[in-house]
Protein backbone atom coordinates (compact mmCIF):
# COMPACT_ATOMS: atom_id res chain seq x y z
CA UNK A 1 0.00 0.00 0.00
CA UNK A 2 1.62 3.47 -0.92
CA UNK A 3 2.47 5.59 2.18
CA UNK A 4 1.85 9.20 2.97
CA UNK A 5 3.70 10.50 0.16
CA UNK A 6 7.07 10.32 -2.40
CA UNK A 7 9.31 12.06 -2.73
CA UNK A 8 11.69 11.43 -5.82
CA UNK A 9 10.60 8.72 -6.71
CA UNK A 10 11.52 7.00 -3.48
CA UNK A 11 8.95 6.81 -0.20
CA UNK A 12 9.40 8.41 2.74
CA UNK A 13 11.29 6.28 5.89
CA UNK A 14 8.12 6.20 7.93
CA UNK A 15 8.61 6.63 11.83
CA UNK A 16 6.84 6.83 15.19
CA UNK A 17 8.30 7.98 18.68
CA UNK A 18 5.99 7.22 21.34
CA UNK A 19 6.28 10.32 24.28
CA UNK A 20 7.45 12.61 21.62
CA UNK A 21 5.94 15.31 24.20
CA UNK A 22 8.41 14.41 26.70
CA UNK A 23 11.87 15.45 26.95
CA UNK A 24 13.70 12.61 24.91
CA UNK A 25 11.26 11.83 23.03
CA UNK A 26 10.62 15.48 21.35
CA UNK A 27 14.64 15.17 20.65
CA UNK A 28 14.33 11.51 18.90
CA UNK A 29 11.22 12.65 17.59
CA UNK A 30 13.43 16.32 15.74
CA UNK A 31 16.52 14.55 15.11
CA UNK A 32 14.77 12.02 13.12
CA UNK A 33 12.65 14.88 11.23
CA UNK A 34 15.98 16.55 10.73
CA UNK A 35 17.53 13.30 9.02
CA UNK A 36 16.22 13.59 4.75
CA UNK A 37 13.45 11.27 3.73
CA UNK A 38 11.76 10.69 7.15
CA UNK A 39 8.45 11.01 8.08
CA UNK A 40 7.85 11.31 11.82
CA UNK A 41 5.03 10.70 13.58
CA UNK A 42 4.44 11.64 17.44
CA UNK A 43 2.45 9.58 19.19
CA UNK A 44 1.18 11.31 22.87
CA UNK A 45 -1.89 11.50 24.78
CA UNK A 46 -1.97 14.72 25.12
CA UNK A 47 -3.27 16.97 21.98
CA UNK A 48 -2.25 20.33 23.31
CA UNK A 49 1.13 19.28 23.82
CA UNK A 50 1.33 17.27 20.94
CA UNK A 51 0.07 19.62 18.04
CA UNK A 52 2.91 21.96 19.74
CA UNK A 53 5.61 19.90 19.21
CA UNK A 54 4.62 19.08 15.69
CA UNK A 55 5.20 22.56 15.12
CA UNK A 56 8.03 23.35 16.72
CA UNK A 57 9.56 20.50 15.20
CA UNK A 58 8.53 21.30 11.86
CA UNK A 59 9.57 24.59 12.19
CA UNK A 60 12.94 23.97 13.45
CA UNK A 61 13.56 20.97 11.15
CA UNK A 62 12.03 22.54 7.69
CA UNK A 63 10.14 18.87 7.62
CA UNK A 64 6.56 19.43 6.63
CA UNK A 65 5.97 15.85 6.87
CA UNK A 66 5.91 15.82 10.77
CA UNK A 67 2.49 14.92 12.43
CA UNK A 68 1.18 13.69 15.52
CA UNK A 69 -1.29 10.92 16.66
CA UNK A 70 -3.31 10.42 19.74
CA UNK A 71 -3.05 7.09 22.20
CA UNK A 72 -2.69 6.16 25.92
CA UNK A 73 0.05 4.28 25.73
CA UNK A 74 -0.81 2.48 29.05
CA UNK A 75 -3.81 1.21 27.65
CA UNK A 76 -4.39 -1.64 25.06
CA UNK A 77 -7.89 -0.74 23.73
CA UNK A 78 -6.35 2.55 22.94
CA UNK A 79 -2.86 1.40 21.42
CA UNK A 80 -5.03 -1.49 19.20
CA UNK A 81 -7.20 1.66 17.63
CA UNK A 82 -4.36 3.61 17.02
CA UNK A 83 -2.78 0.64 14.75
CA UNK A 84 -6.28 0.08 13.06
CA UNK A 85 -6.37 3.64 11.67
CA UNK A 86 -2.54 3.40 11.03
CA UNK A 87 -2.46 3.53 6.95
CA UNK A 88 0.75 1.38 5.40
CA UNK A 89 4.34 0.74 6.45
CA UNK A 90 5.82 1.60 9.55
CA UNK A 91 9.56 1.55 9.14
CA UNK A 92 10.69 2.81 12.67
CA UNK A 93 9.20 2.31 15.80
CA UNK A 94 10.59 3.84 19.34
CA UNK A 95 8.90 3.02 22.32
CA UNK A 96 10.26 5.74 24.52
CA UNK A 97 6.90 6.86 26.77
CA UNK A 98 7.00 6.17 30.17
CA UNK A 99 6.85 7.04 33.75
CA UNK A 100 7.48 6.92 37.03
CA UNK A 101 4.87 7.96 39.43
CA UNK A 102 5.45 8.73 43.36
CA UNK A 103 2.30 6.97 44.55
CA UNK A 104 1.09 3.64 43.26
CA UNK A 105 -1.15 4.54 40.55
CA UNK A 106 -3.21 1.75 38.44
CA UNK A 107 -5.16 2.22 35.05
CA UNK A 108 -8.76 1.98 34.69
CA UNK A 109 -8.21 -1.66 33.91
CA UNK A 110 -6.82 -2.18 36.88
CA UNK A 111 -3.39 -2.25 36.02
CA UNK A 112 -0.20 -0.45 37.68
CA UNK A 113 0.62 2.40 36.13
CA UNK A 114 4.20 1.68 35.51
CA UNK A 115 3.49 -1.81 34.85
CA UNK A 116 1.17 -0.99 31.99
CA UNK A 117 3.05 2.21 30.47
CA UNK A 118 6.79 1.22 30.66
CA UNK A 119 6.29 -2.38 29.68
CA UNK A 120 3.03 -3.57 28.59
CA UNK A 121 2.76 -0.19 26.54
CA UNK A 122 6.18 -1.26 24.52
CA UNK A 123 4.38 -4.86 23.99
CA UNK A 124 1.34 -3.87 22.95
CA UNK A 125 2.80 -1.28 20.52
CA UNK A 126 4.98 -3.55 19.07
CA UNK A 127 2.42 -6.43 18.99
CA UNK A 128 -0.33 -4.15 17.53
CA UNK A 129 2.08 -2.74 15.07
CA UNK A 130 3.55 -5.75 13.54
CA UNK A 131 1.94 -6.16 10.25
CA UNK A 132 2.62 -2.54 9.26
CA UNK A 133 6.69 -2.75 10.84
CA UNK A 134 6.11 -6.18 8.20
CA UNK A 135 5.08 -3.14 5.22
CA UNK A 136 8.15 -1.24 6.15
CA UNK A 137 11.41 -1.65 4.52
CA UNK A 138 13.93 -2.86 6.94
CA UNK A 139 11.51 -2.36 10.01
CA UNK A 140 14.02 -1.52 13.56
CA UNK A 141 12.13 -1.37 16.77
CA UNK A 142 13.70 0.39 19.44
CA UNK A 143 12.83 0.32 23.06
CA UNK A 144 13.95 3.22 25.00
CA UNK A 145 15.40 1.17 27.89
CA UNK A 146 18.42 2.31 30.64
CA UNK A 147 21.29 1.64 32.68
CA UNK A 148 18.86 2.34 35.54
CA UNK A 149 17.05 -1.79 35.99
CA UNK A 150 17.30 -4.44 37.75
CA UNK A 151 15.05 -5.91 40.90
CA UNK A 152 12.24 -7.71 38.65
CA UNK A 153 9.80 -10.07 40.28
CA UNK A 154 8.00 -12.09 37.85
CA UNK A 155 6.06 -13.17 41.13
CA UNK A 156 4.66 -9.63 41.63
CA UNK A 157 4.78 -7.42 38.24
CA UNK A 158 2.35 -4.85 40.00
CA UNK A 159 3.77 -4.35 42.92
CA UNK A 160 0.62 -6.01 44.81
CA UNK A 161 2.60 -8.29 47.42
CA UNK A 162 5.92 -5.53 47.78
CA UNK A 163 5.24 -2.22 49.06
CA UNK A 164 5.22 -0.06 46.13
CA UNK A 165 8.28 2.27 45.51
CA UNK A 166 8.92 4.27 42.51
CA UNK A 167 12.29 3.79 41.94
CA UNK A 168 11.81 0.26 42.37
CA UNK A 169 9.06 -0.38 40.09
CA UNK A 170 10.80 2.15 37.49
CA UNK A 171 13.83 -0.36 37.69
CA UNK A 172 11.73 -3.47 37.19
CA UNK A 173 10.38 -1.94 34.55
CA UNK A 174 13.67 -1.09 32.50
CA UNK A 175 14.82 -4.88 33.03
CA UNK A 176 11.30 -5.98 31.77
CA UNK A 177 12.08 -3.60 28.36
CA UNK A 178 15.48 -4.73 27.88
CA UNK A 179 14.42 -8.19 28.31
CA UNK A 180 11.56 -7.92 26.13
CA UNK A 181 13.72 -6.52 23.34
CA UNK A 182 15.07 -10.21 23.28
CA UNK A 183 11.73 -12.07 23.06
CA UNK A 184 10.54 -9.74 20.26
CA UNK A 185 13.83 -10.03 18.60
CA UNK A 186 14.12 -13.57 18.26
CA UNK A 187 10.70 -13.50 17.38
CA UNK A 188 10.62 -11.05 14.72
CA UNK A 189 14.00 -12.20 12.67
CA UNK A 190 12.42 -13.99 10.73
CA UNK A 191 10.10 -11.08 9.27
CA UNK A 192 13.51 -9.16 9.15
CA UNK A 193 12.76 -6.80 12.12
CA UNK A 194 15.24 -5.75 14.16
CA UNK A 195 14.49 -4.93 18.15
CA UNK A 196 17.28 -3.35 20.41
CA UNK A 197 17.13 -1.53 23.68
CA UNK A 198 19.37 1.38 24.63
CA UNK A 199 20.11 3.82 27.84
CA UNK A 200 19.42 7.28 26.43
CA UNK A 201 21.76 9.47 28.83
CA UNK A 202 20.82 11.16 32.17
CA UNK A 203 18.50 14.15 31.45
CA UNK A 204 16.33 16.72 33.02
CA UNK A 205 12.38 15.40 32.57
CA UNK A 206 9.00 15.21 34.16
CA UNK A 207 9.93 11.62 34.66
CA UNK A 208 13.84 11.85 35.87
CA UNK A 209 12.34 14.38 38.67
CA UNK A 210 9.72 12.21 39.79
CA UNK A 211 12.58 9.97 40.64
CA UNK A 212 14.60 12.70 42.51
CA UNK A 213 17.19 13.23 40.44
CA UNK A 214 17.59 16.13 37.73
CA UNK A 215 20.22 14.95 35.13
CA UNK A 216 23.08 16.17 33.72
CA UNK A 217 23.08 15.63 29.79
CA UNK A 218 20.73 17.45 27.36
CA UNK A 219 17.88 15.94 25.70
CA UNK A 220 19.44 15.68 22.51
CA UNK A 221 22.50 13.71 23.88
CA UNK A 222 19.85 12.03 25.59
CA UNK A 223 18.69 11.08 21.71
CA UNK A 224 21.71 9.96 20.48
CA UNK A 225 21.64 6.09 20.37
CA UNK A 226 18.03 5.58 20.08
CA UNK A 227 18.61 7.76 16.76
CA UNK A 228 21.48 6.05 15.83
CA UNK A 229 19.74 2.50 16.45
CA UNK A 230 17.12 4.25 13.82
CA UNK A 231 19.43 4.97 11.08
CA UNK A 232 22.88 4.17 10.95
CA UNK A 233 23.69 1.35 9.19
CA UNK A 234 25.26 -0.16 12.29
CA UNK A 235 22.46 -0.03 13.93
CA UNK A 236 20.71 -1.89 11.53
CA UNK A 237 22.86 -5.33 12.03
CA UNK A 238 22.14 -5.71 15.21
CA UNK A 239 18.96 -7.49 17.03
CA UNK A 240 17.82 -8.36 20.38
CA UNK A 241 21.16 -6.22 21.44
CA UNK A 242 21.30 -3.54 24.39
CA UNK A 243 23.47 0.10 24.18
CA UNK A 244 24.96 2.64 25.73
CA UNK A 245 26.70 5.70 24.02
CA UNK A 246 26.05 3.68 20.73
CA UNK A 247 27.84 0.81 21.85
CA UNK A 248 26.75 -2.88 22.40
CA UNK A 249 27.17 -3.73 26.05
CA UNK A 250 26.89 -6.86 27.52
CA UNK A 251 23.19 -7.09 29.40
CA UNK A 252 22.83 -9.32 32.46
CA UNK A 253 19.29 -9.74 31.86
CA UNK A 254 19.92 -11.72 28.54
CA UNK A 255 21.63 -14.81 30.58
CA UNK A 256 18.58 -15.78 31.63
CA UNK A 257 16.35 -17.12 28.59
CA UNK A 258 13.92 -19.11 30.75
CA UNK A 259 13.17 -15.50 32.68
CA UNK A 260 12.97 -13.67 29.20
CA UNK A 261 10.28 -16.38 27.58
CA UNK A 262 8.48 -15.75 31.43
CA UNK A 263 8.14 -12.44 30.86
CA UNK A 264 6.83 -12.46 27.60
CA UNK A 265 4.01 -14.95 28.34
CA UNK A 266 3.23 -13.05 31.37
CA UNK A 267 2.73 -9.79 29.23
CA UNK A 268 0.96 -12.15 26.59
CA UNK A 269 -1.56 -12.97 29.40
CA UNK A 270 -2.96 -9.23 29.80
N1 LIG B 1 15.54 11.14 31.77
C1 LIG B 1 16.51 10.29 31.97
O1 LIG B 1 17.53 10.62 32.61
C2 LIG B 1 16.43 8.90 31.44
C3 LIG B 1 17.50 8.02 31.66
C4 LIG B 1 17.44 6.72 31.13
C5 LIG B 1 16.34 6.34 30.37
N2 LIG B 1 15.32 7.22 30.18
C6 LIG B 1 14.17 6.76 29.38
O2 LIG B 1 13.89 7.72 28.39
C7 LIG B 1 12.49 7.67 28.05
C8 LIG B 1 11.94 9.09 28.02
O3 LIG B 1 12.07 9.67 29.32
P1 LIG B 1 12.06 11.24 29.56
O4 LIG B 1 13.07 11.48 30.61
O5 LIG B 1 12.13 11.98 28.29
O6 LIG B 1 10.62 11.41 30.24
P2 LIG B 1 9.51 12.58 30.15
O7 LIG B 1 10.12 13.86 29.71
O8 LIG B 1 8.80 12.55 31.46
O9 LIG B 1 8.57 12.06 28.96
C9 LIG B 1 7.74 10.94 29.10
C10 LIG B 1 6.79 10.93 27.94
O10 LIG B 1 5.93 9.78 28.05
C11 LIG B 1 4.60 10.21 27.84
N3 LIG B 1 3.64 9.33 28.49
C12 LIG B 1 3.63 8.90 29.77
N4 LIG B 1 2.55 8.12 29.98
C13 LIG B 1 1.88 8.04 28.80
C14 LIG B 1 0.70 7.40 28.38
N5 LIG B 1 -0.06 6.65 29.21
N6 LIG B 1 0.30 7.54 27.08
C15 LIG B 1 1.02 8.29 26.25
N7 LIG B 1 2.15 8.94 26.58
C16 LIG B 1 2.57 8.81 27.85
C17 LIG B 1 4.57 11.60 28.43
O11 LIG B 1 3.41 12.28 27.98
P3 LIG B 1 2.90 13.65 28.68
O12 LIG B 1 3.80 14.71 28.12
O13 LIG B 1 1.50 13.76 28.22
O14 LIG B 1 3.05 13.46 30.15
C18 LIG B 1 5.87 12.15 27.88
O15 LIG B 1 5.71 12.53 26.53
C19 LIG B 1 11.85 6.75 29.08
O16 LIG B 1 11.63 5.49 28.50
C20 LIG B 1 12.89 6.64 30.18
O17 LIG B 1 12.80 5.42 30.87
C21 LIG B 1 15.33 8.47 30.69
Amino acid sequence: MAPMGKEEGRRRRIAAVTGASGAIGMAIARQLAAIPGHEVVLVCRNEDKAAGCVEAISRATGNPHVRYELADLARQASIQALAQRWKGPLDVLVNNAAIAPPLRMQTPEGIEMQFATNVLGYFWMIDAFIEHLRQGSAARIINVASYWAGGLDLGDLEFKKRPYNNDAAYRQSKQADRMLSIAFARRLQPLGITVNACHSGDVGSTLSNSLGFGGHQSADAGAETPVWLAVSEAGGQHTGKYFEHQREVSCAFARDPEAVEALYAACLSY
